[in-house]
């Protein structure tokens, strides 16, 4: 595989390397920031070769007692070669600082890529999990634990490969050593025992990855909460559930994983080690020697149909004209909210009358709007329910579109704002069928699901106010 920094790995150049020095390179963008460290865009001015580069603020270090962990960091980056790790190609310090130059992951983290689509298809959580079952197979060949893996720690290379980083609370484990007392992970991906013994095994990463693994494909960890004391509450009474469309194959590997005593999963070495994990009929197809080198699937939204009269959407099959639900259905579900007319002032009118009248439009808004508190006082010009999915979850919102133009969407029964859809004059809006239509802006897809079948009337409404904004 080709490396970003176009160094082969037996370039490695690893150690204290006086001929190094800060001097030596350009700084350009933050691409990560931990507690005690900074990684930024560097450039080799004279190779012009592209580095991550790492770089820890010794004063800092020493303060916070981070020593061992930075140590650690190095001693396991050391050790690793392998096309699915980032490589350390050098280090060196000055007065203040430490630095570590590490490959370059040119497209960032995964979990961006979870964000972005809601979850990824089966073929792509398949290749994912796959590739990470490949390197947690050679680290712990190396007896090393990770301890702390979770999709922020995974990246992806220009290839979009996966390039696992951040060891500074991996363990080497010493001779005969099997398990870690141990430091607790990130919440949501940590394993029973780490909470339960405070101790940690290989098995305790094999578990990070069932998580990684029902989050690819739902959008969401297994073991969520609103704080981390109900999330390890979750995790020691082994409380999850599959949502519906979790593909059968994924969920049977997943529960062989999900396992509360350590030993029992499938994957560890009481279990026979890498080669069952490997064979479930959930990788079916996968050519485990070639993966470094096989071309990654495109990324793609899992969108599994979610009742029987809603079609899988990843399909092209339209059902504009199978419509269930009478014309009729949006008055009465609106009104049983008790939400009429005052809700959609404008409903009849096109977006070229909106000005007029707009200040009374306003007042009366104001009086009779429940909606009309999340605006700023901007004039609304569509708003109805829809359920808003990511990945396999979903959850009923009220949508308000202004005309800023803004796209607001609010907790109907909380009564909350919850957010918005950035506005952005590149977005635009897709019908998939009478219920479902997609905002898609730079950095993510909303699905949205209207339950009264009246999808084309919002991507009418959407349009003509991008198209309007764009003009204006
Ligand atoms: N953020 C942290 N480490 C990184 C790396 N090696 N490449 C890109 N972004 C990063």
């Amino acid at each position: 595989m080709a490396s970003s920094t176009g160094e082969a790995s037996n370039d490695k150049e690893v150690g204290s390397d006086l001929r190094k020095k800060r001097e030596d390179f350009e700084f350009g963008k933050i691409l990560g920031e931990g507690s005690y460290s900074t990684v930024l865009l560097a450039t080799d001015k004279v190779s012009k070769k592209l580095y991550a580069m790492k770089i820890l603020s010794k004063h800092h270090i020493v303060k916070e007692k981070k020593v061992p962990y930075v140590k650690r960091e190095k001693d396991v980056l050391v050790k690793i070669n392998h096309p699915f790790f980032v490589k350390l190609f050098f280090t060196f310090q000055d007065k203040e600082n430490l630095y570590y130059g590490l490959s370059l992951a040119e497209k960032g983290e995964i979990l961006d890529y979870i964000r972005r689509v809601g979850s990824f298809d089966e073929h792509g959580s398949q290749f994912y999990s796959a590739e990470i079952i490949l390197a947690l197979e050679y680290l712990h060949s190396l007896d090393i634990i990770h301890r702390d893996l979770k999709p922020e720690n995974i990246l992806l290379n220009n290839e979009m490969h996966i390039q696992i980083t951040d060891f500074g609370t991996a363990k080497i484990l010493e001779d005969g050593e099997e398990r870690a007392n141990s430091f607790v992970g990130t919440a949501e991906y940590v394993s029973p025992e780490l909470l339960q013994s405070k101790v940690a095994y290989k098995s305790s990463d094999i578990w990070a990855l069932g998580c990684i693994l029902y989050q690819l494909l739902s959008g969401r960890p297994p073991f969520h909460a609103p704080n981390e004391y109900l999330c390890f509450q979750k995790i020691t009474k082994l409380e999850y559930m599959f949502p519906d469309g979790f593909p059968d194959h994924a969920k049977d590997l997943i529960s062989k994983i999900l396992i509360l005593a350590p030993d029992k999963r499938i994957g560890c070495e009481q279990m026979g080690g890498y080669q069952p994990l490997k064979t479930h009929k959930f990788y079916t197809g996968i050519d485990w020697a070639k993966l470094p080198e096989t071309q990654p699937p495109q990324i793609l939204p899992y969108l599994p149909a979610k009742s029987k009269d809603d079609q899988a959407l990843t399909s092209d099959y339209n059902i504009m004209n199978d419509r269930p639900l009478s014309d009729d259905f949006d008055e009465r579900f609106l009104s049983a909210f008790g939400l009429g007319d005052p809700d959609n002032p404008l409903k009849s009118s096109s977006s070229a009358s909106i000005t007029s009248n707009r200040e009374t439009k306003l007042e009366r808004q104001a009086k009779e709007s429940p909606w009309h508190q999340f605006v700023n006082n901007e004039l609304i010009v569509k708003s109805g329910l829809v359920d808003k999915r990511k990945g396999l979850f979903s959850k009923r919102r009220q949508l308000i579109l202004t005309d800023a133009p803004r796209l607001y969407y609010v907790d109907p029964v909380a009564m909350e704002l919850k957010g918005e859809i950035p506005w952005n004059h590149r977005m635009h809006v897709e019908l998939k069928n009478w219920r479902i239509f997609f905002v898609h802006t730079p950095d993510r897809t909303y699905y949205l699901d209207d339950p009264t079948g009246h999808s084309q009337q919002w991507v009418n409404t959407i349009t003509e106010w991008i198209e309007r904004a764009r003009s204006s």
